[in-house]
């Protein structure tokens, strides 16, 4: 920073990173410390964030400061804003990464947690982009990383809510990323195709065909990519080769034979190979969807042959 940028901003830049605890978002902020940026780390559990910030500051001798919020609430977000003005950081650039997945037949799903989904796979992307793109497009410098997925190119049968917050994601980024040209500022959008993660099993899909059959790239390795484009001003990454393909090919082949297909490969299974079924609503009369309950919200319950 020059001393004029200094007068006009007493704050330093910050790497702002969300989901930054563990599996992608861990690797990016593993990268960008790599590159010695300031980092702010944001997840929900912070004994994780303090361990997390110890060991980048200490493996890449940069300062890490972290924040534990929820980002599907908007408190949460603004949050974010707070805890940058407590360290006397601005966001230089924004990691859009933190994400939640729900996988089965979306009529079984928990009306609360496919709010939270929502909330927090597109709501936060928009209300922390808005917070801190403006700041960046009048400093002339900066950028947006948003990470959607290879599932927001296609509708997706048994994630279909995940899908449909990705592909808002993408279509997010790639209208910014057009409004910000020649502004200094670069929005991207990572689009990775299956990643080893806790991701999955989370949302009870460990034993889905599509991470049986496709191969799964590493953090780290998808990290490093994701940083080198997103530097260059890539505007929309696909890292790895049968990942570009894969989208090439969605442009090509039919919803009439794309979609049967992609529910194959989603088709939620138990270890077994049991294939699950809708469960039976309790009372079809009744009007009222399923509500937030520790039972209605145990995943991958009706599995059969
Ligand atoms: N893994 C894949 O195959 C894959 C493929 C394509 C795209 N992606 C995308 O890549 C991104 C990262 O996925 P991942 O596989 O690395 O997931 P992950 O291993 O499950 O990590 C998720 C991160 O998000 C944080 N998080 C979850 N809920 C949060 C909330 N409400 N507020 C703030 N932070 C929250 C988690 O920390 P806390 O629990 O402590 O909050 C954690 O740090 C996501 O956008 C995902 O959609 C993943």
């Amino acid at each position: 920073m020059n001393e004029i940028d200094k007068k006009i901003e007493p704050f330093a830049p910050a790497v702002v990173i969300t989901g930054a605890t563990q599996g992608i978002g861990r690797a990016l902020a593993e990268e960008f410390a790599r590159f010695g940026h300031t980092l702010l780390l944001v997840a929900r559990d912070e004994a994780k964030l303090a361990e997390t910030a110890r060991e980048l500051s200490a493996a890449h001798g940069v300062e890490v400061r972290f924040a534990a919020c929820d980002l599907s609430t908007a408190e949460g977000c603004a949050g974010v804003e707070a805890a940058l003005r407590r360290f006397g950081l601005y966001a230089d650039i924004l990691v859009n990464n933190a994400a939640i997945m729900t996988a089965g037949f979306f009529q079984d799903q928990d009306v609360a947690k496919t709010r939270r989904l929502i909330d927090l796979d597109i709501g936060a992307v928009v209300d922390l982009t808005l917070r801190f793109l403006p700041g960046m497009v009048a400093r002339g410098r900066g950028g947006v990383l948003n990470v959607a997925s290879m599932e927001g190119f296609m509708p997706v049968p048994y994630q279909a809510a995940y899908a449909a917050a990705k592909a808002s994601v993408l279509s997010l980024s790639r209208a910014l990323s057009y409004e910000t040209m020649y502004t200094g500022v670069r929005v991207s959008v990572l689009a990775p195709g299956t990643t080893a993660t806790g991701l999955h099993a989370k949302a009870g899909a460990e034993n889905s065909r599509y991470l049986v059959l496709l191969p799964a790239m590493t953090s780290e390795e998808l990290a490093r990519i994701a940083y080198r484009k997103f530097k260059r001003g890539k505007r929309v990454i696909v890292p790895g080769f049968f990942n570009r393909l894969g989208v090439i090919a969605m442009r090509f082949v039919p919803d009439l034979l794309l979609v049967p297909f992609v529910g194959w490969l989603f088709r939620v299974r138990d270890a077994e190979g049991n294939l699950q079924w809708p469960r039976p609503l309790k009372n079809p009369g009744s009007t009222s969807r399923r509500e937030s309950s520790p039972a209605s919200a145990e995943r991958g319950s009706g599995l059969r042959r």
